[in-house]
C-alpha cells in the first residue's frame, strides 16, 4: 500500500464548510441548492479556498437538516440532480477547488428502503439484524436529549444515538459494510476528493449494548470524556483501513494528490485520537477543542500545545477547526462574558445572552489570523469569513434543529449557524436568492452591512481579511504544514514562530502589548495602536528570514 503521506493535498488544505441548504438560492424556493453553490463559486475562488466539503444534499426527510439520509446515491430535488452535483464538480476543479462530500454511516433516515424493510419484517429477520433492534432498551440516551430507544408496533425497540427518525445501523452486519463501499465508490467515481466522516467514532457499539452508569448524561450534550460503549471500538481501525483501501485504488485523476477522509470524532483527550492518527486508515481527524476554548491565551496555548504534539507524534494531521453547522458562531462565542463559556447557564443554552458584537467581531477576526497560521490544515464555515454572529432571535416555532423538542427546548439548538448567508443588498433574503422569498429559516434584519457584496468592497472588511489572509497563506512558503515555535511574549499573549521568517503574535488581554522584533507587518486583524498591540488583535510578522525564532521581547521591555 502506498504510503500515506504520498502527495497528501489535504495536510495543509483551507476546506471551505458549505451547509447547501443555506449557501445560495437559485431556484428560489427559500432553500439553497447545487446549483445555487455553482453560481457562486467565484466567491470561493476568490476567497482562495483549496476545497470545499458539502454537508450532505442527498435525498432526506430532513429531520436532522440532511444527516437523515433516505438514499445515499443521490441528489434530493431539492437541491438539484446529480448533474447539477457532476457540474458543480466540474465547475469547481476549473477554480482549482476540490469537492469533498460527508458520508453519514452512523445512522440513515427512517425513510430508507432498508429500515422499512426492517420495520415490516418480524423480529429476527435478516432485515432488521441491519440495524440495532432488541426486545429490550438499556439505557443509553440519545445525543439530542431523550432515550436511544424507540418501540416498535410489535413490541420491539430500535436503537438510534441522535433522532427517531435517525436508526443506527448494525455495524456487525455485512450487507451494510458492503453497501458503505459501494457509495464511497459511486462518489469517488464522480470525481470528489474525499470525505468527510460523521459520527465517525459511534459506528460499533460493544457487544451486549452494556448500560451507561446511571447517572450518565450524553456524551454530546456533557462531554465528561469517560469512554461510552457506543464509541472508539477498536473494529473501526480495520473499517477505515478498507476504506483507505477504497479511496487509494484511485488513481489521482482531476487532481494530483489522493483522496482524502476527514473524520467527525470529538476527542477532548489526545490518548483518545492517537490509535486512529497512528493507524493508516484515517486520513484527518478534526480538531474541534478550539472551538469551546474560552478567549485566553493560556487555554488557547494548552490545547495548540497538545494537538500539535499529537500531530508530531503521529504524523497525522488534525485541522484546527473554529466554526462549522453544530456549534454558536464564534463572533458570538467571543463577545459574551468567557466565565459562560467555560460554563454555560440554562439562559445561555436558551441565547438568553448579552453579545457585544463588537468585541466578538474583533477577536473573531484576531482568531482567524491564528487559524490560519497554525502548522497544518484549517477549515473554514461559510459565513465565518462574512463574520456572521449567531442569530440567536429564531422564533420557537421557527426553529428546525431536533435538539430543540429533544431537549424539553431546553436548548435552542444549533439553528442559529445554519441562518442563509447574507450575498447583496439591504433586506432579507440579503441576495440569498434573486427573488423576494421566505427563507427556510429567517435572517436577521440587520445583516445589511454583513453582505458579501458590501465587505468585498470594504478594504477593512472581515471577507477581506480572509482574503488577504488566504493568499498570503499560499505565497509565504513559512505558511500551512510544518512545525512551530512559542514566544513567550507575556501570559495575555499568544505568539508562534514559523520559519523561514514568520511569527504570529494575538493579544487576548486587556492591556496593549508589545510586538517582538520583525521587518514588517504582513496583516493585521485591527488597527495598531502606535508600535503596541492592541487588545483582541491579531498580527502577522514577517521576521529576520535566516533566524526561525525571532528573540522573544517581553511586554513591557524596552524594544
Ligand atoms: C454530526 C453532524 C450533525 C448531525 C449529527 C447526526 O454531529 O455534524 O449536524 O446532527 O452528526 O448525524
Amino acid at each position: 500500500m502506498a504510503d500515506r503521506n504520498t502527495d497528501p493535498w489535504w495536510r495543509d488544505a483551507v476546506v471551505y464548510q458549505v451547509y447547501p441548504r443555506s449557501f445560495a438560492d437559485a431556484d428560489g424556493d427559500g432553500e439553497g441548492d447545487l446549483r445555487g453553490v455553482r453560481s457562486r463559486l467565484d466567491h470561493l475562488a476568490d476567497l482562495g479556498v483549496d476545497a470545499v466539503w458539502l454537508s450532505p444534499f442527498y435525498p432526506s426527510p430532513m429531520a436532522d437538516g440532511g444527516y437523515d439520509v433516505a438514499d445515499y446515491l443521490d441528489v434530493d430535488p431539492r437541491y438539484g440532480t446529480l448533474a447539477d452535483f457532476d457540474a458543480l464538480v466540474a465547475d469547481a476543479a476549473d477554480r482549482g477547488i476540490r469537492v469533498i462530500v460527508d458520508i453519514v454511516p452512523n445512522h440513515c433516515s427512517s425513510e430508507h428502503p432498508w429500515f422499512r424493510e426492517a420495520l415490516a419484517a418480524a423480529p429476527g429477520s435478516p432485515e432488521r439484524d441491519r440495524f440495532v433492534f432488541r426486545d429490550r432498551p438499556n439505557n443509553w440516551r440519545s445525543n439530542f436529549g431523550g432515550p436511544a430507544w424507540t418501540r416498535v408496533p410489535d413490541g420491539q425497540w430500535y436503537l438510534h444515538l441522535f433522532d427517531s427518525r435517525q436508526p443506527d445501523w448494525n455495524w456487525r452486519n455485512p450487507d451494510v459494510v458492503e453497501m458503505f463501499e459501494k457509495v464511497l465508490r459511486f462518489w469517488l467515481d464522480r470525481g470528489v476528493a474525499g470525505f468527510r466522516i460523521d459520527v465517525a467514532a459511534m459506528l460499533y457499539k460493544q457487544e451486549g449494548l452494556p448500560d451507561l452508569p446511571a447517572d450518565h448524561e450524553t456524551a454530546y450534550l456533557v462531554p465528561d470524556g469517560s469512554p461510552v460503549p457506543y464509541e472508539h471500538q477498536p473494529e473501526l481501525l480495520e473499517l477505515y483501513r478498507s476504506w483507505r483501501e477504497i479511496l487509494d485504488s484511485y488513481p489521482p485523476e482531476t487532481f494530483p494528490g489522493r483522496r482524502g477522509t476527514v473524520a467527525e470524532i470529538w476527542f477532548d483527550d489526545a490518548a483518545r485520537a492517537r490509535p486512529y492518527l497512528a493507524g493508516d486508515g484515517l486520513a484527518q481527524l478534526f480538531n474541534f477543542r478550539l472551538m469551546p476554548t474560552p478567549w485566553a491565551a493560556p487555554d488557547f496555548r494548552a490545547v495548540i500545545e497538545d494537538s500539535h504534539r499529537l500531530a508530531a507524534e503521529t504524523g497525522g494531521s488534525v485541522p484546527w477547526v473554529l466554526g462549522n453547522h453544530d456549534v454558536p458562531r464564534m463572533v458570538t462565542r467571543y463577545g459574551v462574558d468567557q466565565a459562560l463559556v467555560r460554563a454555560p447557564t440554562p439562559d445561555v443554552l436558551l441565547g438568553r445572552i448579552d453579545v457585544d458584537r463588537d468585541l466578538g467581531t474583533r477577536r473573531a477576526r484576531a482568531a482567524a489570523l491564528m487559524l490560519l497560521a497554525l502548522p497544518g490544515a484549517a477549515y473554514i464555515y461559510q459565513g465565518d469569513e462574512l463574520g456572521l454572529p449567531e442569530h440567536l432571535a429564531i422564533p420557537g416555532d421557527a426553529r428546525q434543529d431536533p435538539m430543540y423538542e429533544r431537549t424539553g427546548r431546553a436548548f435552542i439548538g444549533r439553528d442559529g449557524c445554519r441562518v442563509p448567508l447574507p450575498w447583496s443588498g439591504d433586506a432579507a433574503p440579503y441576495g440569498f436568492a434573486d427573488r423576494a422569498v421566505r427563507t427556510w429559516l429567517p435572517q436577521p434584519g440587520d445583516w445589511a452591512e454583513l453582505t458579501a457584496e458590501r465587505q468585498r468592497a470594504e478594504p477593512g472588511s472581515t471577507l477581506a481579511l480572509y482574503r488577504a489572509a488566504l493568499a498570503e497563506r499560499r505565497r509565504n512558503p513559512a505558511l500551512g504544514d510544518g512545525d512551530m515555535a512559542w514566544l513567550d511574549l507575556g501570559p495575555d499573549v499568544l505568539a508562534f514562530a514559523r520559519a523561514p521568517g514568520f511569527a504570529l503574535v494575538a493579544n487576548l488581554g486587556t492591556a496593549p502589548a508589545a510586538l517582538p522584533a520583525h521587518e514588517r507587518v504582513l496583516l493585521a486583524s485591527g488597527p495598531l495602536d502606535g508600535p503596541l498591540l492592541p487588545p483582541d488583535t491579531a498580527v502577522w510578522l514577517r521576521t529576520a528570514p535566516r533566524s526561525p525564532n525571532p528573540p522573544a521581547v517581553r511586554a513591557g521591555e524596552p524594544r
